[in-house]
């Protein structure tokens, strides 16, 4: 082992320490410290950049949830004849911000529209997990600058996971001063209060809070479709992956109340939602931190009994994933046997590096007992290659986890470090070049394996939720199975929103073409 090897090892040794000792004192001292953390509109003299070790040492049972929210009198009809456009980056958790912040302007008045030429509001709903996400961003910023001169009523926000950063509103204010707004993720229900400031004010409105919001339930909500919807079920990650921004740019763990989760559910089946998914950034957490002994299992548990066609879960942690869920996902029913399982590497050694807190070995025993109850659930994953230190024996042991598993799919990314967590911290010392061979390497495998996965339904028979119209031709209808492969098939627009069987006639790499069951006079 080299010096510098060494000093790597010893940070990581003080990292996995860190992670266990919460001490009362720190606890205490956090305590006092929480008021400060609030940062105001006045931004820079108070703000807190994202910290591990603050992070860290987060309080337990802190968090209230609050009942009681209203739009503000003053902003119901702040946006009638006005417009609004979001754009959102990322993950399933934008997403449904999104739908949140849609429904909190359409309350105040505002109409949705596509184009940014006739926006009044556009807000930026921002992803920080790599580096090419915050990339994206900046590059739409720029072309809303010509906008904003053209229209300076126009109002701009930027909010979601880059907002969190420290280094993201620094640039923001040095380099993109027509911005009008910046607000983080624990504050998005003060949406309403926030627009009513940047219009009325001459400075750009900042309001970041460091620390982890309350739970703020009731707020309105625009879903994106009425056949699919996503509830979450918790907010935040106490993981502390060492690549990972996540845990900063979204708090502390926070799990809603399973009566609240449950009554979301029951009133979207009796809108006629054929699905949900139940999100969290690390659902298998569900429950940690509420007072009572309840987990994502029980949840389910009650959850498969309410008459809603289909139910999904994402994303899993595999160390959290106990025996509990497995047991009740294997009563089936609407709970789809598609697991989304996250693993990262096959190499024990980097994922001890990455503190996922798990090995090889027991990813495969946990593959091993879902498999033993589900026989034929679909297994998904995420994989990181090139992480510092990643050899090509190590990669090698990625590829064959990969096969060994047999996973249908995977979102394959490269490392990407993120300014403030630990991996970031140490040399980023695998070239690009190796990396992009890497990635290439294993998506041939990762597009082999979806294909050989697809080829096993030609000849049967799937029950499809039809989405809509196939992006390619409109005369095509195009849906999912119970374990998400896209299906394509000629049919009637009237079956849109139902689950109707089809026959695969052929298997492509990403999605299968159908013929719908001739049959169906009546859909399932
Ligand atoms: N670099 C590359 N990929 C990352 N992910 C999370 N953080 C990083 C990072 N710093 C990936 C992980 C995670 C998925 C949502 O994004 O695979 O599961
Ligand atoms: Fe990030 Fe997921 Fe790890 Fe949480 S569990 S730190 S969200 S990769």
């Amino acid at each position: 082992m080299n010096e510098k090897q060494r000093k790597e090892a010893n940070e990581i040794k003080e990292y996995s320490a860190d992670v266990k000792s919460e001490s009362n004192n720190n606890l205490n001292r956090l305590k006092n410290m929480e008021s400060d953390e609030l940062i105001g509109k006045y931004f820079q003299s108070t703000y807190q950049p994202p910290n591990l070790k603050k992070a860290k040492k987060r309080l337990k049972k802190d968090v209230d949830i609050h009942y009681d929210f209203s739009i503000p009198e003053e902003m119901k009809e702040i946006g009638k004849d006005k417009k609004f456009l979001i754009r959102t980056y990322g993950c399933q958790m934008n997403e449904h911000d999104t739908e949140v912040m849609a429904g909190l302007l359409t309350d105040m008045g505002y109409q949705i529209t596509e184009d940014t030429k006739e926006a009044d509001v556009v807000l930026l709903n921002t992803c920080a997990i790599r580096e090419n996400a915050e990339n994206k961003v900046f590059g739409e910023i720029g072309h809303l600058k010509p906008l904003k001169l053209e229209n300076p009523d126009m109002i701009i926000g930027v909010c979601g996971c880059m907002s969190q950063e420290e280094s993201v509103v620094n640039r923001i204010l040095q380099k993109h001063p027509f911005i009008d707004m910046i607000f983080g993720t624990h504050n998005i229900h003060r949406l309403p209060s926030l627009l009513k400031e940047a219009m009325f004010s001459k400075a750009m409105v900042v309001e970041v809070w460091s620390k982890e919001g309350d739970i703020i339930e009731n707020l309105p909500k625009v879903r994106k479709g009425n056949i699919k919807a996503w509830v979450n079920i918790m907010y935040g990650c106490d993981k502390f992956c060492t690549y990972c921004i996540v845990p900063y740019t979204r708090g502390k763990e926070r799990s809603r109340l399973p009566e609240d989760i449950i009554q979301e559910v029951r009133h979207l089946a009796a809108q006629g939602y054929q699905e949900v998914t139940l999100l969290g950034q690390n659902v298998n957490a569900y429950g940690k931190d509420l007072e009572f002994d309840y987990g994502l299992g029980d949840l389910m548990d009650e959850i498969r009994k309410i008459d809603i066609p289909r139910v999904r879960f994402t994303t899993s942690h595999p160390r959290d994933f106990d025996d509990r869920l497995i047991e009740v996902l294997a009563q089936g029913g609407n709970l789809v046997d598609h697991i989304h399982l996250p693993v990262q590497s096959g190499s024990s050694e980097v994922l001890r590096i990455m503190a996922r807190r798990y090995t090889r070995e027991s990813y495969l025993e946990l593959v091993r007992k879902i498999r033993e109850v589900m026989p034929n659930a679909t297994l998904t994953t995420d994989i990181i290659v090139g992480f510092p230190n990643e050899t090509d024996e190590q990669f090698e042991e990625t590829m064959t986890l990969m096969r060994e598993v047999g996973f249908e799919s995977a979102y394959t990314f490269i490392y990407s470090p993120r300014e403030g967590t630990p991996a970031a911290r140490w040399e980023d010392n695998i070239p690009m070049e190796v990396k992009k061979e890497r990635l290439q390497r294993l998506n041939k495998l990762v597009n082999e394996q979806s294909k050989q996965a697809m080829e096993k339904y030609e000849g049967t028979i799937v029950n499809v939720l039809v989405e809509g119209e196939s992006k390619k031709d409109p005369e095509v209808l195009s849906g999912y199975t119970e374990r998400n492969k896209l299906v394509n098939f000629r049919a009637p627009k009237s079956f849109i929103g139902k689950i109707v069987p089809v026959k695969i006639t052929n298997a492509k790499t990403w999605s299968l073409d159908g013929e719908l069951v001739e049959e169906t006079s009546e859909v399932l």
